[in-house]
């Protein structure tokens, strides 16, 4: 806890955010007293988490398979069930010295800084997002790690060096159907850029577009993973194996995430 900050603050701040609809109030609580500097930094930040911010936006962090990744506002809060896709990344590192980890679409960074992490041993590893925002964040994440972060559409502003390289392209890409974004929790919906959600009529248009690229940049025995939905399987699978890939399915019941592994 904050040495600026009663102990008796814990009662009051959880009723607050549990009265603002917080389903984990107690441990909101303590986290957003363990972040703040000053009383005052404290109103704020229950302020904003009780006016529907996400947690991970106010504290400026979320945490990711173990770590710590910084999240800025507007920027895409990394979700729990993604970690299983950065568990099956792991599994296909290449065992040659520094391995290529390309992450597209990359967010905050934080797949490819916890794929990095996981493979305890040095890797060679490059970002990418469209959004300005994305990017700044992302530099935040990666550039300690050891990576560089670029902005582009896509593979587009990748070093063309990387072609035909890439052991492990993670590409976890907006993949929700345009005409259910407006469903989407109000915390993704109003606190996350349009551009990180929308992924066109059918949640694929991003996805058929790395997957028709992916094979100039996987190295022969590279993989791209993506993370989709269960209704998805059927039209996903079929855009990998028409960009010449050969797919798989990864599912975790545990945490209701759908991986497809396409092997170059
Ligand atoms: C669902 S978010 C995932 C972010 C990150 N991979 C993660 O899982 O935390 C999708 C990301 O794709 C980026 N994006 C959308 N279209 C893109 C494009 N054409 N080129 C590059 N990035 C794009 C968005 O800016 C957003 O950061």
């Amino acid at each position: 806890m904050s040495a600026a900050l009663p102990a008796q603050s814990l009662p009051a701040v959880a009723a607050r955010l549990r009265s603002a609809g917080c389903v984990f109030a107690e441990d909101e609580a303590r986290l957003l007293i363990a972040a703040a500097r000053t009383p005052a930094e404290l109103a704020a930040m229950v302020q904003a988490r009780a006016a529907g911010q996400p947690l991970e936006h106010v504290l400026g962090w979320a945490e990711f398979c173990g770590l710590r990744i910084h999240v800025d506002p507007g920027v895409f809060v990394p979700r729990r069930r993604t970690e299983f896709l950065v568990s099956q990344a792991a599994g296909l590192l290449s065992p040659l010295p520094c391995p290529v980890i390309v992450d597209l679409c990359c967010g905050s960074g934080a797949l490819g800084v916890a794929l990095a992490a996981a493979a305890s041993r040095p890797v060679d590893l490059h970002a990418a997002d469209i959004d300005p925002a994305a990017v700044r964040c992302a530099r935040r994440n990666v550039l300690p790690a050891g990576g560089q972060v670029y902005q582009g559409d896509l593979a587009g502003p990748l070093p063309a060096g990387l072609r035909g390289r890439v052991d492990v392209l993670l590409a976890n890409v907006p993949y929700v159907p345009t005409g259910e974004v407006a469903l989407l929790p109000a915390e993704a919906r109003e606190h996350e850029a349009q551009v990180a959600l929308d992924g066109g009529r059918d949640g694929l248009d991003v996805l058929r577009r790395v997957a028709a690229v992916a094979p100039a940049w996987l190295a022969p025995d590279g993989h791209l993973l993506t993370e989709i939905s269960d209704r998805q399987v059927a039209p996903a699978t079929a855009a990998v194996i028409a960009a010449g890939l050969v797919p798989r399915l990864a599912r975790s019941a545990e945490l209701g995430a759908t991986v497809l592994i396409a092997a170059r």
